[in-house]
């Protein structure tokens, strides 16, 4: 079995030796954020904007940022170095660290960071060649879903709904507009332009979906940023859902109607071309 290298709370160590406070905030409330980012041939993929969505997200939960932005950056090349993987994804979590139980914000508690590095799971042949199942579920998230908040209650039950329907992924609905998975962001293409809902605080603003806008411009396909009604699911050419992890991902069912043709479009063909092209000269 691989050694997962971690990192708690200032020391580096295997991911078994981490241990910590059942009364961290973390544990008890839900209270902390997260950032996931992967690492192709030791490279991290776009470290810069996963760092400053990470810091972004403690600002907005207001806590005490424990680290300069090289801190932050020294922290993700040393897991790298420590990793015998060279395609990792490094998830880091902080929380509002170790305090009694209290809901309000402890006076002198110091935020938890734990940080891990697992070998980058490969999107499965299968899944790109004949794309996957999705299903649309009810958005009960909070209105903050642009923040990236461990407590993912509503994701975790949208997406057992979908693992129970032999999907892979919930497209979260609210009010009538499709707005993202529950943990991936969406892309549907009619007419052959490409769509996908603005950045606002319904989604959370992923940092694929910058990637995969990036390279439509290049691939001088249009796109527009805008809400997305549900019944468009229905008569996509293609659908797409994005993230770190996913990369572009072609979906070819949802709610057990079929997308478009029935398998993987074109558009989707060209731009996931690009995407494995590109991914190993991404800035970080
Ligand atoms: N999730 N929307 C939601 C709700 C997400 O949880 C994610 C990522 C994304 C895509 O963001 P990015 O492209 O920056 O990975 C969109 C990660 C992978 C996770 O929770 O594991």
């Amino acid at each position: 079995m691989v050694q997962v290298q971690a990192f708690l709370n200032g020391e580096y160590m295997p991911l078994e030796e981490c241990h910590i406070s059942p009364l961290d905030r973390g544990f008890i409330f839900g209270d902390g954020i997260y950032e996931l980012l992967p690492v192709y041939k030791n490279k991290p993929f776009y470290l810069q904007q996963h760092l400053s969505r990470l810091e972004r997200s403690i600002g907005e939960i207001r806590i005490n940022n424990p680290y300069t932005k090289s801190e932050w950056e020294a922290l993700v090349e040393t897991l790298i170095q420590q990793s015998s993987d060279d395609n990792l994804a490094i998830y880091i979590q902080v929380t509002r660290g170790i305090a009694p139980r209290d809901h309000a914000f402890p006076k002198d508690a110091a935020a938890s960071v734990f940080a891990m590095a697992n070998p980058l799971a490969i999107v499965p042949q299968e899944q790109l060649q004949k794309g996957v199942a999705l299903i649309t579920a009810k958005d009960e998230r909070w209105q903050r879903c642009d923040i990236k908040v461990i407590s993912l209650l509503a994701n975790i039950l949208a997406i057992q709904d979908a693992v129970q329907a032999s999907a892979v992924e919930a497209i979260m609905v609210r009010n009538g507009f499709a707005l993202e998975g529950a943990a991936s962001n969406l892309f549907v293409v009619r007419d052959g332009e490409v769509f996908t809902h603005p950045k606002d605080n319904l989604i959370l603003p992923g940092i694929t979906r910058d990637f995969v806008l990036e390279l439509l411009s290049e691939l001088n396909i249009p796109y527009t940023e805008q809400l997305i009604p549900k019944e468009w699911l229905y008569s996509a050419d293609e659908i797409w859902i994005t993230s770190s992890t996913k990369e572009v991902l072609a979906a070819t069912k949802i709610d057990q109607q079929v997308v478009g043709n029935g398998a993987p479009g074109e558009v989707w063909e060209k731009t996931h071309a690009l995407y494995q092209q590109r991914k190993m000269q991404a800035p970080f």
